[in-house]
């Protein structure tokens, strides 16, 4: 089995979201550009970035990433670093806008084994990005910790200036507390200290007694020529309710977060994705992932902060502490919500 590899000529318009075709494909051919291979960072030389809390960030830290956001929101499109390029990365492997190399079948991310190990290389690059625009090299992204009962609810900083988007649902905003298992429909009976019960009984399921083996908690493979959707346990849930239960419900496929195409333009989309991320590490403290050479040679590329095109493999981003960053230690309430 070849590992899998994007075919970077291969871009075209895809499906975003039911009934709605999109381009989002890089303005001129990947191609042209010379690529790199990653390297990781020199751990002699290179801070290590720590993640926050996302509930409790002082007001420096606040500035640090409103300046260096609305920087990259005022990037031209031409730059791969500008938001609008992002929100398009996320969108061109979500829509499966490219083709695995020397197969006709798309390469997409979500619902499979490559979900955890593509949505940190979006991140570490996005981080890196964000930190290089203010010349801050150990700035980092915070992370919406969802899993524990302080953070059930939208951070704060999401109502704000550059983090705030207006196609939310408003009636998820604070205090409401999250259904980390939303289906849509908002809960009429539970008080939230029920849903704060009920949150911590998913995450126990899907973090510990659910998520015993690589596949289940990972997602199945996804290699060259071969196409199966099942995602695991934390991609199911919270990770997907919490995209619809983001998104607004007046506007077709509940957009932004309900809809991955446009799903980036969401500035939470970052402090979502890095509390799966933080999960995933978590996890991977007491489990084995997958050692198959098809998922750890898989690759595919970035632009890094210094417009560099880099092609990356997934083994490269197994351990966090090569990649030069970690979590705040939170508590996890949910190891004790064993029914
Ligand atoms: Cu790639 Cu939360 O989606």
């Amino acid at each position: 089995i070849q590992p899998l590899a994007v075919n970077l000529s291969s871009c075209h318009p895809a499906i975003g979201r039911p009934g709605k075709l999109v381009n989002c494909c890089p303005p001129r051919n990947m191609l042209d550009d010379p690529i790199s291979d990653f390297e990781f960072p020199d751990p002699d030389t290179t801070p290590i970035r720590v993640r926050r809390f996302a509930h409790r960030l002082d007001d420096d830290y606040i500035a640090k990433y409103e300046k260096a956001l609305s920087i990259m929101k005022s990037l031209p499109h031409s730059d791969p670093r500008s938001f609008t390029r992002q929100v398009e990365i996320h969108c061109q492997y979500c829509t499966g806008s490219f083709l695995q190399q020397g197969s006709d079948f798309p390469v997409r991310v979500h619902r499979n084994w490559l979900f955890f190990p593509w949505h940190r290389m979006f991140l570490y690059f996005h981080e890196r990005i964000l930190g290089s625009l203010i010349g801050d090299e150990t700035f980092a992204l915070p992370f919406w910790g969802w899993d524990s009962p302080d953070g059930m609810t939208l951070p704060e900083l999401y109502l704000n200036g550059s983090f705030n988007d207006h196609r939310r649902d408003p009636s998820h905003y604070p205090p409401t507390v999250v259904d980390l298992n939303f289906k849509k429909l908002d809960p009429t009976r539970s008080t939230p200290e029920e849903q704060i019960r009920l949150n911590l009984a998913l995450m126990y399921n899907h973090m510990v007694s659910g998520a015993k083996t690589a596949e289940l908690f990972l997602g199945c493979p996804y290699k060259t020529g071969e196409y199966e959707e099942c995602p695991g346990t934390i991609e199911r849930a919270p990770h997907n309710p919490l995209h619809t239960w983001l998104g607004s419900p007046d506007i077709d496929g509940r957009e932004d977060m309900g809809a991955f195409y446009v799903a980036a333009r969401d500035p939470i989309f970052y402090a979502h994705h890095s509390n799966g991320d933080r999960l995933w590490g978590l996890w991977s403290e007491t489990h084995k992932g997958f050692d198959d050479p098809a998922f750890l040679n898989s690759y595919t590329y970035f632009y890094d902060e210094t417009l560099r095109l880099v092609r990356i493999r997934f083994s490269d981003v197994m351990e966090m502490d090569k990649l030069r960053y970690r979590y705040e230690e939170i508590e996890n309430a949910w190891v004790a919500a064993r029914p």
